[in-house]
């Protein structure tokens, strides 16, 4: 079933461009929740592939797919999202449970964390993401008459732009310990909006605050242009990974959190597949090669008291 789509690199919405890979992980975390073993149960996701044009044909369940678990796509790349679903659904509500009474998920796509996971009752979720997005992604849950199990408050913004007073504009606080998350984000950001995002985190957060993220360590990410992986998502839904991709030069965010004093673990998802004991291993000429997850800790004793953002500290411009 090999096709091409437009890459709509800009497009607003879910039917194109970078909002179709919150799709992609919808329906991968649909078929995660259909697996009799699996890491991650997400009820809603089936329901966005189902609601959106763009991916009608797509499956939601590994039965649906020819050659099921052999299948690069939504055999072992769905697997790794549900993976990484399951390891920053822990992150979050271990955060939570500590000091956080504020997450913010950057990037937040069709991420229904706000409806599925037992948070503390006095918490807010804040989902950054462009506003096609997240109108689309609402749609689909007031028709589901979905209710959140926590405050819930969508921000549409772009964080190539001025992000920051859109998020205090709805209600965040910096002088409240937060968690933060950038799952399957900083990839597509340019890398001065990935260091302003870093930055912007550190600044906007006070002692006993967490982020966790997604990188990617490879120095050419093109070389691996005809694995399994980006190769069978090129071919079976036209979505070309690559070209989505800022494929510049990326920041040191680890390095960078570390300097500012935050202690941080970088991990691979293979780590993680063995500690759960499902999930993808590595193999030759593997995209996940190179995917590293970060998690981040701003120490309890650091009493920093937060800093409110000036504006001579504004976004990088937009490229
Ligand atoms: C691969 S999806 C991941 C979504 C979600 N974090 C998850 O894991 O399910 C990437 C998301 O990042 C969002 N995104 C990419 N660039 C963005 C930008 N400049 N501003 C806001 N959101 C952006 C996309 O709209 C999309 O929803």
């Amino acid at each position: 079933m090999a096709r091409t789509a437009p890459q709509q690199t800009d497009a607003e919405g879910v039917d194109g461009g970078v909002g179709l890979t919150a799709l992609l992980v919808a329906a991968a975390r649909a078929i995660e929740t259909h697996r009799h073993d699996s890491l991650a149960q997400d009820v809603y996701a089936q329901h966005f592939v189902r609601a959106a044009p763009a991916c009608a044909d797509w499956p939601v369940r590994i039965e649906q797919v020819p050659g099921g678990d052999d299948n690069p796509l939504w055999g072992r790349f769905a697997r790794y999202f549900g993976l990484r679903t399951r390891v920053l659904d822990d992150f979050l509500l271990r955060s939570a449970g500590a000091e956080a009474r504020q997450v913010v998920l950057l990037g937040a796509g069709l991420d229904t964390r706000a409806f599925r996971l037992d948070w503390p009752s006095d918490l807010t979720v804040f989902e950054i993401d462009r506003a096609g997005v997240l109108a689309f992604k609402q749609r689909v849950l007031t028709d589901l008459s979905a209710a959140p199990k926590v405050k819930r408050v969508p921000v549409p913004v772009d964080l190539r732009a001025d992000w920051v007073t859109a998020l205090t504009t709805a209600g965040f606080d910096p002088a409240v310990p937060s968690v933060w998350l950038a799952e399957g984000l900083l990839f597509y950001l340019p890398g001065p909006a990935e260091t302003y995002l870093i930055d912007t985190v550190d600044r906007l957060t006070t002692a006993g605050s967490a982020l966790a993220f997604e990188a990617k360590l490879e120095k050419d990410l093109l070389a691996y242009r005809d694995s399994p992986i980006y190769t069978a998502t090129r071919e079976q839904i036209g979505i070309d990974l690559l070209r989505l991709f800022d494929i510049g030069p990326r920041p040191d965010s680890a390095g960078d959190l570390t300097a500012k004093g935050w202690s941080t673990s970088m991990h691979t998802p293979f780590e993680f597949t063995r500690r759960l004991r499902r999930g993808p291993l590595p193999e030759p000429n593997d995209a996940l090669e190179g995917n590293r997850w970060v998690f981040a800790h701003k120490p309890p004793a650091m009493t920093s008291a937060a800093r409110t953002p000036t504006s001579t500290q504004g976004p990088p411009s937009r490229t």
